[in-house]
């Protein structure tokens, strides 16, 4: 179960640490409130703000980092169930975690279609406009409604999958969370639903979500790249990991 703290080293800014953090930083959009850029009714009104971001975190600039390898390392060694991630920027994927092993719960940036009348968008024409940070429009010619990725805002429905997955974390016999500060619901609930005869593993720079509570939870506090690097070393499997991540 991940989030925006595991892309930090790959330089995209996490949401909430102080100064440092996406929603300290966004003044210069002059919102009414930092989570306006991810709100649905906001962005109707004012797309602009979200497409200036858009330009910065498109996905195609960053590396995957070696938290991102440790998920591909486990599935490559057939022990990854299932990964849930907050993150949109797919950086899952491009460390080589299959799509069907993946929810994103908060979408990505992976599609883009009209928010009115639901037509799927290029995603060739989507670079173009976030490239010069330009607003996409509908190409249906009734329609001209505004066009976004399949990033889930403040105000919209969770992908699917996301509940079509709930059932997976009573079914791991490991949990780890690893870069979030599990403060979205219903992303924050899933840890609660691992069974408590099962160890959950929180690798972040700070406490969260309770973990910590249960006897056999297990914290290792710190950055997530440090943590993953200290459990692929207590299983023997440094040098593979190091090795996935060279592949990035
Ligand atoms: N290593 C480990 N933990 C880190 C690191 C790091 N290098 N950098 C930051 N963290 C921790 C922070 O201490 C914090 O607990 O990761 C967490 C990041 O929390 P948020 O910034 O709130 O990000 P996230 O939990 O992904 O936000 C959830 O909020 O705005 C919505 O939809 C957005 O998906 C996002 C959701």
């Amino acid at each position: 179960m991940t989030g925006a703290g595991i892309s930090m080293s790959a330089g995209i800014p996490d949401f909430r640490s102080p100064d440092t953090g996406l929603y300290a930083n966004l003044a210069r959009l002059n919102l009414p409130y930092a989570e306006a850029v991810f709100d649905i009714s906001y962005f109707r009104k004012n797309p602009l703000p979200f497409y200036t971001l858009a330009h910065e975190l498109y996905p195609g600039r960053y590396r995957p980092t070696i938290t991102h390898s440790f998920i591909s390392l486990l599935n490559k060694k057939g022990l990854l169930h299932r990964l849930f991630t907050q993150n949109i920027d797919c950086l899952e994927r491009e460390a080589g975690v299959p799509d069907d092993k993946i929810v994103e719960a908060h979408g990505s940036f992976a599609t883009q279609r009209c928010i009115e009348c639901r037509t799927p968008y290029s995603e060739k024409e989507m670079r173009e406009h976030v490239k010069k940070m330009e607003v996409p429009r509908c190409t249906q010619s009734h329609c001209q409604g505004l066009v976004k990725p399949d990033i889930v805002f403040f105000g919209e429905q969770l992908p699917a999958k996301f509940f079509q997955e709930r059932e997976a974390p009573a079914q791991a016999d490991l949990c780890f969370v690893m870069g979030t500060s599990l403060t979205v619901q219903p992303f924050a609930s899933l840890p609660s639903f691992v069974d408590d005869r099962v160890p959950r593993v929180l690798i972040n720079l700070e406490r969260v979500g309770g973990i910590g509570n249960r006897s056999d939870d297990v914290l290792v506090l710190g950055d997530c790249d440090t943590g993953v690097r200290k459990i692929a070393e207590a299983c023997g499997w440094l040098e593979e990991l190091e090795a996935e991540w060279a592949l990035t």
